[in-house]
C-alpha cells in the first residue's frame, strides 16, 4: 500500500538529494577500506534500505552480513539502556575483518553501543560506524560515527528504511512525521 502522503508534515532530503549523498559517502569508504577485508554488517530491519543503497554504490569488494535486535522499548523513542538483546545472530564470524557497522539512526546511542560492544567482543581487525543519520542533539551516550550521510534536528522521521509502527520504510526520502497524524 503507498503511504498517504497526507501524514508527512515535510520531506527534509529528497530522493535525489539521499542517493547523491550516499554515493560521496560510498567514494570516501571506497577509498578508505581499499586492499583490506571490508565487511558491512546492517541491523534488520531499519538498515537494510541504507545498506543496499551504499553497497550498490561502493566501488571495492565486500560482504555483508545481518543481525537482528529486540529492544523492549520504554517510553522514549529508542530501546531503554540494557533491554536490547540479539534476536538473530550474523551468519559468519568476523575476526580479523575490517567491519563497517551500517545505521539507519544514531538517535540516543544506546542501541549503537551495544552493538559495538558486542561486535568488539568478536576480534574484528577493525570496527567502525556508518549512519544514514545522525541526530546528536539527542545523544545520551557518545559512539564513534565515523560516516555520516545527514545531521538532521529532533523531529521523528521517516523513510529510506526508517518506520513508525512499521510503515514508510519503503519511502525514497526522508520525512517528518506530523505527530498529531501520524
Ligand atoms: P538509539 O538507541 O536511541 O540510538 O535508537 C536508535 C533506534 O531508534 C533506531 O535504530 C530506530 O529504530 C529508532 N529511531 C530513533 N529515531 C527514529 C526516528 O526518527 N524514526 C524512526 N525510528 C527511529
Ligand atoms: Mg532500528
Amino acid at each position: 500500500m503507498t503511504p498517504a502522503p497526507e501524514n508527512l508534515e515535510r520531506i527534509l532530503f529528497t530522493e535525489e538529494q539521499v542517493s547523491a549523498r550516499i554515493a560521496e559517502v560510498a567514494a570516501e569508504i571506497s577509498d578508505k577500506y581499499r586492499g583490506r577485508d571490508l565487511k558491512l554488517i546492517a541491523v534488520l530491519k531499519g538498515s537494510v534500505f541504507f545498506l543496499t543503497a551504499l553497497a550498490r554504490a561502493i566501488t571495492i569488494p565486500l560482504k555483508i552480513d545481518f543481525l537482528a535486535i529486540s529492544s523492549f522499548g520504554g517510553p522514549s523513542r529508542g530501546p531503554t539502556p540494557g533491554l536490547v538483546r540479539i534476536a538473530k545472530d550474523l551468519d559468519e564470524p568476523i575476526h580479523d575483518e575490517d567491519v563497517l557497522l551500517i545505521e539507519d539512526i544514531v538517535d540516543t546511542g544506546f542501541t549503537t553501543r551495544y552493538l559495538l560492544q558486542t561486535l568488539a567482543g568478536r576480534g574484528p581487525r577493525s570496527l567502525g560506524i556508518c549512519t544514514l543519520l545522525d541526530r546528536s542533539v539527542r545523544r545520551i551516550v557518545q559512539v564513534p560515527v565515523d560516516f555520516r550521510c545527514f545531521e538532521i534536528p529532533d523531529r521523528f522521521v521517516v523513510g529510506c528504511g526508517l518506520d513508525h509502527k512499521q510503515l514508510y520504510r519503503n519511502l525514497g526520502y526522508i520525512a517528518v512525521l506530523d505527530p498529531e497524524r501520524g
